[in-house]
């Protein structure tokens, strides 16, 4: 193992993208592949951390030696991530959540009718201010995909959802982001800028950023 900063550890991570039902054979989804996820649950693991994934919809294969939990909409990642909360040290949300879905979930195929169709979507239940509410000894990370206005967004993020750290990625930038193997990251704590890491491959970000989590840690019965 690559060192044992997160042995008796455990890690919850979430990755890739939710999805929302429209019909039996549609929904809504975004172009998250869960390979930043996916890297993150890989680092925690050689770190020697006891790894959850909790996982949408995913264009790569988990890694080996977590333990992978799979979800389709944000309603079953909220379930299956507050079902584990308690039991866990440092939270890790990657994953591309939706905010809408559907108001009403058709049972049968849509069919065609008239020249256009609207669809109806409601608020789904943000997971990660849930996770903050509810906080107790956990070190929780967010992520922010953002296209303008990155550090003022992400220090927003961070502060109304009680996030120790928040990963912004701008999304907007070539190299950044959805699907690709690489990104451009900038992480945030209570005090500002923490770290701001060039165009790396995914699993060098996520290498840097565990190796940071690990490092602010507080040592138990410390303060
Ligand atoms: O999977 P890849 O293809 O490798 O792409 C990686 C990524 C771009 C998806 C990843 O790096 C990333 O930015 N993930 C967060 C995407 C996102 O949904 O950002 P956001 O700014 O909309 O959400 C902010 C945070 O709130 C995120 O931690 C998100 O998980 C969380 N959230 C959002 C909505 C919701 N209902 N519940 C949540 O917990």
């Amino acid at each position: 193992s690559r060192n044992g900063k997160l042995a008796g550890k455990r890690v919850l991570v979430t990755a890739g993208g939710t999805m929302e039902r429209l019909d039996p054979v549609r929904y809504l989804t975004n172009d998250s592949s869960g390979k930043m996820g996916f890297a993150i649950a890989e680092a925690a693991r050689l770190m020697g951390a006891d790894v959850t994934v909790v996982a949408g919809r995913t264009a790569v294969s988990p890694p080996a030696g977590v333990r992978v939990v799979r979800v389709e909409s944000a309603q079953q990642m909220l379930e299956a991530v507050t079902g584990v909360y308690e039991e866990t040290d440092i939270v890790v949300k990657s994953a591309a959540v939706a905010d809408y879905r559907a108001v009403n979930v058709s049972d049968r195929k849509l069919k065609k009718s008239g020249e256009k169709l609207v669809l109806e979507l409601e608020r789904t239940t943000d997971i990660l201010e849930t996770l903050g509410e509810r906080k107790t000894h956990q070190f929780l990370v967010g992520f922010a995909a953002e296209t303008e206005q990155v550090e003022h967004y992400a220090m927003d993020k961070l502060r109304r959802k009680h996030c120790d750290l928040i990963v912004a990625n701008d999304v907007s930038k070539d190299g950044a982001g959805f699907n690709g193997d690489t990104n451009i990251v900038q992480v945030f704590g209570t005090e500002g800028l923490v770290e701001s890491l060039p165009l790396l491959s995914k699993r060098e970000v996520a290498i840097r950023l565990m190796e940071l989590i690990a490092g602010r840690l507080t040592p138990r019965g410390g303060e």
